[in-house]
């Protein structure tokens, strides 16, 4: 079990969010001792709250995620985290870029390494419902190992 892990998407507002909130909510449950973060690799939403979508199933979901706020990925967090994991293969790149070299995709987590689809970029609820469920269940695979 890392010691410390670091969710990264594009934009931190939609997916990392929820992967960060679910996985501190499953360290809180099993009393893990982890310290978990999230970034994006851009920055044009950094000090913005999560989507309003992300805020709302997590809600539904007992998990409250309203107080994040965005920020971009810094060479310190790659020297920091134990582990770096992203949510799609363009962020694997962008990551490995900045000389990564402890990143996995979070669907390597019982997902078959596939990536979790953006869905900033497709409306409507259902989209967020099949994200967060994907992100649940390889963010409790990966907090099993
Ligand atoms: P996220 O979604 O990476 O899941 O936070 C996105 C949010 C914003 C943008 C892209 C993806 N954007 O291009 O502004």
């Amino acid at each position: 079990m890392p010691k410390s892990l670091l969710f990264v998407c594009l934009g931190n507002i939609c997916r990392s969010p929820l992967a960060e909130g679910i996985a501190k909510e499953v360290a809180r449950e099993r009393a893990l001792t982890i310290e978990i973060d999230s970034c994006g690799t851009g920055s044009w939403h950094v000090g913005e709250a999560p989507c309003e979508d992300s805020i709302r199933i997590a809600k539904r979901h007992g998990i409250d995620i309203s107080m994040q706020r965005a920020r971009q990925i810094t060479a310190e967090d790659i020297e920091h985290f134990e582990r770096i994991v992203v949510l799609d293969e363009k962020n694997l790149q962008d990551v490995q870029a900045m000389g990564a070299k402890n990143v996995v995709k979070l669907g390597f987590y019982g997902a078959d390494n596939a990536d979790v689809p953006d869905p900033y970029f497709f409306s409507g609820y259902e989209g967020f419902d099949k994200v967060y469920d994907m992100i649940e269940h390889c963010v409790k695979e990966l907090l099993r190992r």
